[in-house]
């Protein structure tokens, strides 16, 4: 089983506003936008992986996020070839889930969440890339 970064999830309330700033500050362009699960989300580009800017569409979890919080990291990404045995070896190490199953998440890709309880307050999230 591979294991690498992929990207940070950042929540903003101007995901438009933060792709222009970021992509004149790190040349990340963005290379994927969709409305997803109540989101407006976009991937910029860097070399060795991704800035996922996510920005509420509706009052879903995102929204909760920004107004608990404000805006700024909410979750780390990694991404893996068997996010099944990613899974496996989570339950293992006695990590608890958000997500017991894989699901699909933007981008077509399948995704799982770790609880940050068990990961030094890091929302983790595994990724599998088709
Ligand atoms: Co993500």
């Amino acid at each position: 089983m591979t294991m690498a970064f992929d990207h940070l999830g950042i929540a903003t309330t101007d995901g438009a506003a933060l792709a222009e700033t970021f992509a004149a500050l790190f040349d990340a362009p963005v290379v994927h936008e969709e409305t997803f699960d109540g989101m407006a989300v976009r991937f910029l580009g860097l070399d060795g992986g991704y800035f996922e800017l996510l920005e509420p569409a509706d009052d879903g979890p995102i929204a909760r996020f920004l107004d608990r919080n404000g805006p700024g990291i909410h979750h780390a990404a990694l991404r893996t070839d068997d996010i099944d045995a990613a899974l496996e070896r989570a339950r293992d190490v006695g990590v608890d889930l958000v997500d017991e199953e894989p699901r699909a998440g933007a981008w077509g890709h399948d995704v799982a969440f770790l609880h940050p309880r068990s990961t030094g307050g890091v929302l983790v999230e595994y990724v599998q890339h088709e």
